[in-house]
C-alpha cells in the first residue's frame, strides 16, 4: 500500500474487506481522481442492478467499466481501434474513459441496451489496489458517480455517505484530485468525438491523434446517449442562476434580494459592503474543479433562496465547467429554458 498518499484513510485490510463485498455482488463506495464510485462487479448482473436501484438510475443509462492498468482490453472488446490505443497509452490511468465496440455477451448489464462498453482505467491509488485484486486484477468494475441520479457527484466519502447512507462500506481515499467526471471519447466513430468534456483539454486529445481539437468536439445527431448529456444533471435543489460579476455586485444592492437569502459562488472575494453568504474559489480551471462539487454541496445546504454563480470565462480551459454549471443551472429548482 506505499503507493497510497498519507492522508488516504485506507487501510489494506479495507480493500481485501472492499473486494471481498464486490466479488459477492455487494456495492462499495470507490475513490477516483475524478469524483467518488458506486462500484459493483460489472460482469455480476444482479450487482450491476443494484447500483441502477441505489442511484434511481434509469435502466437505458449505461454505467462506465473501471479496469485495472494491466487489464487485458480484449476480454471486453473484440476490437481495440488505433484512436483507442493511442489515446489509451497517452492517458490511462488518469481521468478518460473510451467508449469502445462491447465483445458481444460481456458485461450486458452495464450497457443499457448499447453495443459499445465505457472503458477507464482509474489513477487513483485506492482505485487501482482494488482492481489489482478484484477478480484476480481481470475483473471490472461498474461505478458511476456514487450520487443519486441527477444530482452532484461526490469528491469526498462523507459526500458519498450523506447521498447514499452509512450502510454503504466507503473507501476514504480523500478528497478527489480532479474534482469534476472524467472526459468521455467515442472511439466507436472515426475520428472519435468528445461525448463529455473534462479535464482532459481537446488540444492535448487532438495532439495525440493528429486531428485539430474542432473536430473531437462537433455535434453528434440523434438523442443524447451519455446521461451527463441531459440537459438537466449534476443539479443542486436550490436554484441555481448563472450571472456576471456586474449582475452580482449590482443586483445584491437592490432592496428585495437584500431580503431573500443569496448565496454567492464566485471567482473574486467580497466586497466588504456585501452580506450575501459568499464562496470563492480559485481562479484557475483546475482549483476551481477540485473545489467545485464541495462548494455547492455547501450552498445547497445553507438554507438560501438563490444560488447565484459567477458566470465563467468564455475560453477553452473553462469548456468542462461551463458545461457542468450550464447543467446545474438547468437542472436546478430555478429550471431553465
Ligand atoms: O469520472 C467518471 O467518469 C466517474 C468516476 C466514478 O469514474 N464516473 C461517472 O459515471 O461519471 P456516470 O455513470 O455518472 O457517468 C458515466 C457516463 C454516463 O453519462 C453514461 O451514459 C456514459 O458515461 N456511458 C457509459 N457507458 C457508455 C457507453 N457504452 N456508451 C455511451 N455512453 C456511456
Ligand atoms: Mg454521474
Amino acid at each position: 500500500m506505499s503507493a497510497l498518499s498519507t492522508d488516504a484513510q485506507v487501510r489494506p485490510s479495507d480493500i481485501i474487506t472492499a473486494v471481498q463485498r464486490l466479488e459477492a455482488g455487494e456495492l462499495v463506495g470507490l475513490p477516483t481522481e475524478t469524483v467518488y464510485g458506486l462500484a459493483a462487479d460489472a460482469e455480476n448482473p444482479q450487482a450491476v442492478a443494484k447500483i441502477y436501484a441505489a442511484k434511481g438510475r434509469p435502466a437505458d443509462h449505461p454505467v462506465i467499466v473501471h479496469i485495472h492498468r494491466q487489464a487485458d482490453l480484449a476480454h471486453w472488446t473484440d476490437e481495440v481501434p488505433e484512436t483507442a490505443r493511442q489515446l489509451a497509452a497517452a492517458f490511462w490511468p488518469g481521468p478518460l474513459t473510451l467508449i469502445l465496440p462491447r465483445r458481444p455477451g460481456v458485461a450486458d448489464a452495464c450497457a443499457g441496451g448499447q453495443n459499445t462498453i465505457g472503458l477507464r482505467c482509474p489513477s487513483h491509488p485506492v482505485a487501482q489496489a482494488v482492481l489489482a485484486i478484484f477478480k484476480g486484477g481481470q475483473g471490472g468494475l461498474a461505478a458511476p458517480s456514487a450520487n443519486r441520479f441527477g444530482r452532484i457527484s461526490p469528491t469526498t466519502a462523507a459526500h458519498v455517505q450523506a447521498e447514499l447512507g452509512d450502510g454503504l462500506l466507503v473507501l476514504d481515499g480523500g478528497a478527489c484530485a480532479v474534482g469534476i467526471e472524467s472526459t468521455i471519447v467515442d472511439c466507436t466513430v472515426q475520428p472519435p468525438r468528445i461525448l463529455r468534456p473534462g479535464q482532459l483539454q481537446p488540444t492535448e486529445l487532438a495532439a495525440v491523434l493528429g486531428v485539430s481539437a474542432e473536430v473531437l468536439l462537433r455535434p453528434a445527431g440523434g438523442a443524447p446517449r451519455v446521461a451527463g448529456a441531459l440537459p438537466a444533471h449534476y443539479a443542486p435543489r436550490t436554484p441555481l442562476l448563472l450571472r456576471t460579476r456586474e449582475q452580482i455586485h449590482a443586483d445584491l444592492q437592490q432592496a428585495d434580494n437584500a431580503a431573500r437569502r443569496i448565496g454567492v459562488l464566485a471567482r473574486h472575494a467580497r466586497a466588504a459592503e456585501i452580506t450575501a453568504t459568499w464562496m470563492q474559489l480559485p481562479d484557475d480551471p483546475a482549483g476551481y474543479a477540485q473545489g467545485l462539487y464541495a462548494a455547492l454541496r455547501e450552498l445547497d445546504q445553507a438554507g438560501l433562496d438563490q444560488i447565484w454563480v459567477e458566470a465563467l470565462p468564455p475560453t477553452p480551459p473553462w469548456l468542462a465547467l461551463r458545461d457542468r454549471l450550464s447543467r446545474a443551472a438547468h437542472g436546478s429548482g430555478a429550471g431553465g429554458p
